[in-house]
């Protein structure tokens, strides 16, 4: 490795060539952060996620070999994210074969990309490598091919181990869908030579690749059949081979975040970080980072408390308890969104574009928790008014819930309410903040159990979702789209779409709230779409001669890439009424939605409406 530092730019441009350049692959956009049509996760959580009905056997406009850079947010570690290596936000650089190669190919690309000492490639030392592969099981055999190409490259024997469906399988990303046995490759980032033996448990080998082997669908009853084409799905994570390129011992000591972190520190009037103060440092970070993104998203999504906004709150809010934390009381969020959007504006363009909303967003976030965190605090310090002739019976006099309830109704954090007691002379010793916090914790769990509840409600439907039910209303929403502009004016765009078999559900720019006498014009023009039995068909086409035919979508794609284009009505017949950019599934005729009706219209958050709408009763 050469001195000069590996930036993520660099790394992106390497990895794209070396698939573009060398083998063949077109580059793609990544797609959004908020999955379109998909209500099964409220984030791309992978770059699988928006392929997948490429990876069930639909045809890519752009071939059979793609290659792309996902903006992916997970959540489900939030509470961890403080430590050296969870993020929420991360990269994913992926290559993609739709039915092409398969294992040996895909394997000896990953080899030659890590070690080789060409143009494009990172010149990893091999004595530095580790990797595993499927141990097998009753869904699927022992992966010997894999660990053979392995070997034939090179991989010493110690250094391959066989895990089971826990560590090496990869996918559905819903309940069902494409998945399959992988083989992940780590890298060694302890002190010194590798180990000879490849400790899967020992956390120095760094994961940092994973090549999966999508050949099988699971079904809803849980079984394994294969899938009409075998594709291989890669992921590469960009912050931790950044992290290991550049001898950096977390994410947070790459050029990705030094400057927030510099900054932070200015703000927080401090040099010398301790432990903990990294840790919150590390929190407000990440935190604004993944909030940078979700706000600058094609897709409009603010701060709210339901869905990818919840999310979203939670991230802003708690970065504000942190900063707290160091010192830091007021007015940064906007700040360090602003380093964020400058130091990515050279790949995600449309940062750029939406700087305006995702500083003034953050900002009037920021200002309501202020404000919510004031109310919290008198609300808590009027209770303790009311019992203060009784402190002497301790802390159960408080109402059983109500330390969750100040959470729960005030978003007031439990370290607060802790604070404030303690202050207060509530809480004397830990047998005390214990006591507060196993009964917090004791309702939070409870309240977690039913939003979970909530979550898992959203495993219905999808994108691996081609139910006749799903089909017509994306179809529907098509029709809803155009009629809207139709009656609203052309300014009127999508922000966002989910589709359950249940219903859809449409969000679109427009300031004022619909009349009812709009919303019938809207009903009617699409009832009479579907009277008019238009057909629908689709045509690949570059996005330029999408757009001279007057398409409408979202125009994201690269230059010159191919997208598929669908069309309701017919050309000939001078009948078309709608051509949007879209990946389907489609119904082929109208005529098979029956009849539409739109349940509900409602404001979705500032300047942006939502409709719920059924088709077929
Ligand atoms: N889909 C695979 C992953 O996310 C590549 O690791």
């Amino acid at each position: 490795m050469d001195n000069q530092k590996l930036t993520a730019q660099d790394l992106r441009k390497r990895y794209i060539n070396f698939f573009a350049k060398k083998y063949n692959h077109k580059e793609i956009q990544g797609a959004s952060l908020i999955p379109e049509n998909d209500p099964t996760v409220l984030f791309t959580t992978a770059g699988m996620h928006p392929l997948v009905p490429f990876l069930m056997g639909e045809p890519h406009p752009e071939g059979k070999r793609l290659v792309d850079v996902q903006k992916c947010i997970r959540t489900d570690d939030i509470e961890e994210v403080g430590d050296m290596c969870h993020l929420t936000f991360f990269e994913m650089l992926g290559n993609w074969s739709l039915g092409d190669y398969f294992k040996e190919e895909a394997i000896k690309m990953s080899f030659e990309f890590l070690t080789g000492k060409e143009e494009f490639c990172l010149g990893l030392d091999i004595n530095d490598i580790s990797v595993s592969c499927f141990a097998g099981d009753d869904d699927a055999p022992k992966d010997e091919e894999s660990a053979n190409v392995w070997r034939s490259l090179g991989v010493f024997e110690d250094r391959i181990a066989f895990l089971p469906k826990k560590n090496n399988w990869w996918g559905p990303a819903g309940l069902t869908g494409p998945c399959g046995p992988d083989t992940e490759m780590f890298f060694w980032t302890g002190e010194g030579k590798a180990p000879k033996k490849f400790d899967p448990d020992d956390t120095k080998w760094v994961e940092i690749w994973n090549d999966v082997f999508m050949q099988y669908n699971k079904t809803a009853d849980g079984k394994y059949e294969p899938l009409k084409q075998k594709n291989v799905d890669t992921g590469m994570g960009l912050e931790r081979v950044l992290t290991v390129m550049n001898g950096a011992k977390s994410p947070f000591e790459t050029e990705l975040f030094e400057d927030v972190i510099k900054e932070i520190r200015l703000l927080g009037n401090y040099s010398e970080a301790n432990e903990n103060v990294q840790k919150s440092e590390r929190i407000i970070a990440d935190h604004l980072r993944a909030s940078t993104f979700i706000l600058g998203d094609k897709f409009a999504v603010t701060p709210s408390n339901v869905d990818q906004g919840y999310v979203l709150r939670r991230l802003i809010r708690r970065a504000i308890r942190h900063g707290r934390k160091v010192g830091i009381e007021m007015d940064f969020t906007r700040k360090l969104a602003g380093i964020f959007v400058k130091k990515y504006s050279d790949f995600y363009t449309g940062l750029l574009e939406n700087q305006e909303k995702i500083f003034n967003e953050i900002a009037i976030e920021e200002e309501r928790f202020g404000k919510t965190l004031n109310n919290g605090i008198s609300v808590l310090r009027k209770e303790m008014q009311k019992f203060e002739d009784r402190k002497s019976d301790g802390l159960k006099i408080f109402a059983d819930n109500f330390f969750f309830e100040m959470f729960a109704t005030y978003g007031f954090p439990i370290e607060m309410i802790i604070e404030e007691l303690q202050n207060e002379g509530w809480i004397k010793d830990k047998k005390d903040s214990d006591f507060v916090t196993e009964n917090f914790e004791k309702f939070f769990k409870e309240h977690q159990n039913l939003s979970r509840m909530g979550a898992d409600k959203k495993f219905a439907g999808g994108l691996a979702d081609h139910s006749e039910e799903s089909t017509k209303l994306h179809t529907a929403t098509h029709l809803l789209h155009k009629a809207l502009r139709t009656v609203l004016g052309t300014h009127v765009e999508q922000r966002g779409s989910n589709i359950t078999p249940e219903r859809l559900r449409f969000d679109f720019n427009y300031a004022d709230k619909m009349t009812p006498e709009q919303i019938k014009k809207v009903e009617d023009l699409v009832n009479e779409q579907i009277k008019n039995a238009l057909p629908v068909s689709y045509q690949e086409m570059t996005v330029d001669e999408a757009k001279a035919k007057g398409s409408i979508g979202l125009f994201e794609s690269k230059y010159g890439e191919k997208v598929k284009v669908y069309t309701m009505g017919d050309e000939e017949k001078g009948t078309v009424f709608s051509r949007e950019i879209c990946g389907g599934p489609h119904v082929k005729n109208t005529s098979e939605l029956k009849s539409f009706k739109i349940l509900k219209e409602e404001s979705s958050s500032s300047g942006i409406r939502r409709i719920k709408a059924v088709v077929g009763i």
